[in-house]
């Protein structure tokens, strides 16, 4: 096996009914003031936050309770939320909510922990970050996997540039995972999730190093329970068991167990970030509309790769002829997309029609001007993420 470092300190409670002991692990991770964060509406309407909040106040801890946060989060709130923060004298940060909540909270913890840093710098890479505040989670979407990840995304939206941070100070202390919170998502949003949770391990297991047999299985093991319990989710946010497989697969798909030993590649994302920075659109949407793109046009790199893919994931039948094996793989996983009817192309995204131009300022935007190329398994410059978007572009 190829050596690697495998960092995952979050502590998990996971089942129905743990919601009831936020409060306890709160204080058992040292928060006496708890910064409490939270989304639009839905976290409020289903009556979590007030069992959090009383959670928190039987354990004696006080608390402050911000929302608002939506999809693609601003950096303009984590801002707002850094100031009251600090004048509130919060000592740790939870996130009730998905994705954009945990990410919105990192952010908030890393400004609280740094009043003289704008945290927008951490993010652009003009300081670092060297200490922040406890981070806990009650997770409320299965998808993004920022419960047990190193990262955090925002969008400073007078730029339109969404961007990610990655620090190990950011993995949350605990998370608690009750399947049961999930039940009241729309169809649409468990769809993305699971989009985004089958990349983040498809973006691992696409990868130039490919000899950690425990790895590679594992990662099959992830995507084969997120392709079979997927479809059932969708059609049924009740279904408690397929609603609990893909909470667990969503969050160790991005712990990076499913990638131990290789290198992350994670072009999709880069590809799809620059999407939802320019039109808000919901990120899994923008992986399922490049991700076949990228694949046939990354397909010749290791064709045996998407083969494998084809046939351990999407139980397809080799035939020995390595690229129409490949081929299928690509075509049973863009048919599994819209099997959820998620987008396979950026038509699909309800943008309307993508011009030339805004083509090449998604390619320019992804080469971040020209400065850089992207990608370990195909290594990516401007012209090629111009093809790979036009491609998508139908
Ligand atoms: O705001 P509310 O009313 O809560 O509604 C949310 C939101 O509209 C809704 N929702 C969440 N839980 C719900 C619910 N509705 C009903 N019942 C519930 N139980 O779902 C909508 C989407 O929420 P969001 O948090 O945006 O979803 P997700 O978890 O998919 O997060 C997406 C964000 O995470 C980033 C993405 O780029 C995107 O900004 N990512 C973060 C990563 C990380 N930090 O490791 C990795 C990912 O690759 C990703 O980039
Ligand atoms: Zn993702």
């Amino acid at each position: 096996m190829e050596r690697f470092d495998f960092y995952s300190p979050t502590k998990i409670l996971f089942g129905k009914g743990r919601e009831e002991e936020v409060g306890a692990q709160a204080k058992a991770f040292g928060g006496t003031r708890v910064l409490v964060v939270y989304g639009g509406k839905s976290a409020r309407e289903s009556g979590l936050l007030n069992r959090v909040e009383d959670s928190l106040a039987a354990a004696g801890l006080e608390y402050l309770s911000l929302g608002g946060v939506q999809p693609n989060p601003r950096l303009s709130l984590a801002r707002e939320m850094v100031q009251k923060g600090i004048a509130f004298g919060a000592d740790m940060v939870l996130a009730v909510g998905g994705g954009s909540v945990i990410d919105t909270a990192k952010g908030a913890a890393h400004g609280i922990a740094n009043p003289e840093t704008d945290i927008w710098d951490f993010w652009m890479g003009k300081a670092k970050l060297t200490k922040t505040l406890p981070i806990g989670v009650v997770l409320t979407i299965s998808a993004a996997g920022s419960e047990l990840s190193d990262s955090a995304v925002l969008t400073d939206e007078m730029h339109h540039a969404k961007r990610g941070l990655n620090t190990d100070l950011q993995r949350p202390c605990f998370a608690i995972m009750n399947p049961e919170l999930t039940f009241t998502l729309p169809k649409y949003q468990v769809a993305c999730g699971v989009v985004d949770m089958l990349m983040h391990t498809l973006e691992r297991y696409f990868n130039p190093v490919t000899c950690n047999f425990l790895t590679d299985e594992i990662a099959e093991s992830v995507m084969r329970t997120v392709v079979h319990y997927g479809p059932t989710a969708v059609a049924d946010s009740h279904n408690y068991q397929a609603m609990s497989e893909i909470m667990w697969a969503s969050s160790l798909s991005h712990n990076n167990l499913t990638g131990l030993g290789n290198v992350k590649d994670f072009t999709c994302h880069q590809l799809g970030h620059e999407i939802g920075g320019m039109f808000d659109v919901a990120h899994g949407a923008t992986l399922s509309a490049v991700w076949c793109s990228w694949a046939r046009y990354c397909l010749s790199v290791n064709p045996g790769r998407f083969a494998r893919l084809g046939e351990k994931v999407f139980g397809l039948a080799p035939t020995g002829e390595i690229y129409a094996d490949a081929n299928a793989a690509i075509d049973a996983a863009e048919s599994f997309f819209a099997s959820l009817d998620m987008p396979t192309c950026l038509e699909d995204l309800g943008i309307g029609a993508v011009t030339e131009e805004i083509l090449e300022q998604l390619a320019d935007g992804f080469t971040r001007g020209r400065t850089r190329t992207f990608g370990q398994f195909k290594n990516l410059d401007y012209d090629d993420a111009l093809t790979i978007y036009s491609m998508a572009n139908r």
